[in-house]
């Protein structure tokens, strides 16, 4: 990092890592909301900034939440839920439950552990992970804290296909299944907060899948640091021409699953199923790219429509309870990725931490099939998530 800025520098690192705020000595958070407050604590502000902001105004951050919060459950009772079980499929791959983790970059600077933390934690509890292109981690060392266990890798399409293809051959060799191909990052979306922290990866930290290959730095911009460096780095690598076509091409040099992560309407649902996908991701990238966006619980019954159960479709953004993870799959998600939720178990006590918040989500959402009288996920119908207008119209429900 030779642009002069140093200033900017990210105060953490191994010698640096935050200790844990006197305000929570005895204190263990109870939800998701507690381990994001935790975070807040313990971690510097640009790093904290980094993981919590929106694009924008953040509408689209906040509806993410408040959609949910407008649905309405309807449980059914008096039928034996003494024995209940989370665990499905995705993609035919056997999981302990329908929560996934969706890929955040830069995950070291939660914690030292970083990646290989969240890797270790989903693989202990059987659960899904998809790991970002921008870990701080060397993809071959997440897979190694967890041999075996259940992973796709997330990937950006660079304007060099050959340190692309590369990527992919890495991910087969180290048994990642599919390929989440992120299709709404042509450009960053402006998260403001990161433009006024000036924002860039720490010194000591590399984008671990790149070292040798350049653009192993997410560096700050050379302009005097007036904006947020990553989004120098994105516009430096990654290909804003990307198109379909690229997922023919894509299918044409791996046998991995490719799942497009990004879509938000039934006009692109079909369009990926023209082109073959194994599956569709709803998904606003964390409300972080296009402001004013819809939520994703709102784009999902369209994109479900749409696609008719040709393939699978899974859902994140804003899910941090279980009674989210239960009406998304009423409303046809098979599975639902949390990404935010991670960092906070991350930050807050590492593999612990991680393992803890999937825990407190699985915990919820078991306990959501109780209270709604469903003994499994397949027994969740689409019947028993309304939205909330329909109780002032009897008709709809
Ligand atoms: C800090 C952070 C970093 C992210 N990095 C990536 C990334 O590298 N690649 C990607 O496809 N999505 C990335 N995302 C988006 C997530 O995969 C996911 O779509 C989003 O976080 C889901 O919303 P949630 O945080 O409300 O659960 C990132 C999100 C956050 C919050």
């Amino acid at each position: 990092m030779a642009d002069g800025h140093d200033a900017m520098v990210l105060p953490v690192g191994p010698s640096t890592q935050a200790p844990m705020a006197p305000q929570m000595a005895g204190w263990e958070p109870v939800s998701v909301r507690e381990y994001e407050k935790a975070a807040e604590m313990m971690l510097p502000k640009n790093a904290f900034d980094y993981y919590a902001s929106g694009a924008n105004d953040m509408i689209t951050l906040r509806e993410n939440r408040a959609a949910f919060s407008r649905l309405r459950i309807r449980p059914r009772i008096m039928r034996d839920v003494s024995s209940t079980s989370n665990k499905t499929t995705v993609l035919g791959i056997p999981v302990n439950s329908p929560i996934c983790i969706a890929p955040s970059a830069m995950q070291r600077m939660a914690h030292d552990d970083g990646e290989k933390a969240t890797s270790a934690a989903a693989g202990k509890s059987n659960t899904l992970m998809t790991l970002s292109s921008w870990s701080t981690t060397p993809l071959e060392e997440v897979a190694a804290a967890y041999p075996g266990g259940p992973r796709w890798f997330q990937l950006y399409v660079y304007k060099d296909r050959k340190l692309t293809a590369e990527l992919v051959k890495r991910a087969e060799a180290s048994g990642y299944t599919a390929l989440a191909v992120t299709v709404d990052t042509p450009v960053l979306g402006r998260r403001e907060a990161d433009v006024r922290n000036r924002f860039k990866l720490p010194v000591h930290l590399t984008m671990g899948n790149f070292i040798g290959a350049g653009g192993a730095h997410a560096e700050g911009t050379k302009d005097g640091g007036k904006d947020s460096g990553l989004s120098a780095y994105v516009a430096s690598l990654i290909d804003r021409t990307l198109s379909w076509d690229d997922i023919r091409w894509l299918r044409s040099i791996t046998k991995l699953a490719i799942v497009v992560k990004g879509v938000m309407t039934a006009e692109d649902a079909r369009e990926a199923l023209r082109y073959g996908v194994d599956a569709i991701w709803v998904s606003n990238h964390g409300a972080r790219q296009l402001d004013t966006v819809s939520s994703t619980i709102e784009a999902l019954p369209e994109v479900v429509a749409a696609v008719a159960g040709k393939v699978e479709v899974y859902l994140d953004g804003g899910v941090t309870r279980g009674t989210d993870v239960f009406k998304a799959l009423a409303m046809g998600a098979r599975a639902v990725f949390i990404g935010r939720p991670v960092l906070w178990g991350l930050a807050h006590s590492g593999e612990d931490g991680v393992a803890a918040v999937l825990r407190l989500m699985n915990e919820e959402l078991t306990m959501a099939l109780q209270l709604a009288g469903c003994t499994s996920v397949d027994e969740i119908q689409k019947s028993m998530v309304v939205h909330q207008t329909a109780y002032y119209t009897p008709s709809k429900l």
